[in-house]
């Protein structure tokens, strides 16, 4: 993982699928440069923002795409996903509007974040950890050793010299 970015992936919330975990980190990561930023310029840095919502965005369809090459059952995950994205673009639309104050929006932000990983992605995980140990018993079952590819009975004692 980017060691830069991972300071900001509390252990806890580690799902232990390597692409997952390093993109979480990095939300969580341009979460807080963005709450500086705000802090910084007393103004809501909108390319910023989008620019979070886009890494966002791709993060849902990673998980997705994922779980899609597992065979994992997501449409209830993907639901949630579709309603964070609905409300958090609806949120920034009022903070454009001055409805709603900045860090508001960027603590609901995180708070639903870490919310999602510990009640979807920490189990998303462990489904997808366990259907790649599954398939890989099953490649190796089907793996032949090379002594009964050559029609041997067993492995040769000795590895065969070359000339
Ligand atoms: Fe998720």
């Amino acid at each position: 993982m980017n060691r830069d970015t991972a300071v900001y992936l509390p252990s806890s919330l580690v799902i232990d699928i390597e692409e997952i975990d390093e993109q979480h980190a990095n939300l969580f990561f341009r979460l807080a440069a963005l709450k500086m930023q705000c802090i910084e310029t007393n103004e809501f840095p909108s390319e910023a923002a989008s620019a979070l919502l886009d890494i966002l965005e791709e993060h849902c369809a990673t998980e997705e795409r994922l779980a899609g090459i597992s065979g994992v059952d997501f449409s209830a995950h993907a639901v949630k996903h579709q309603k964070m994205l609905a409300a958090i673009n609806k949120a920034v639309e009022e903070i454009h509007e001055h409805k709603i104050d900045v860090f508001s929006v960027l603590r609901y932000i995180e708070y639903w974040f870490e919310r999602h990983i510990v009640e979807e992605d920490l189990h998303l995980g462990q489904h997808l950890r366990q259907t790649s140990s599954r398939q890989f018993v099953a490649e190796t079952r089907h793996v032949r050793p090379a002594h009964a590819a050559a029609g041997l009975p067993h492995a040769p004692l000795l590895a065969p010299s070359h000339p």
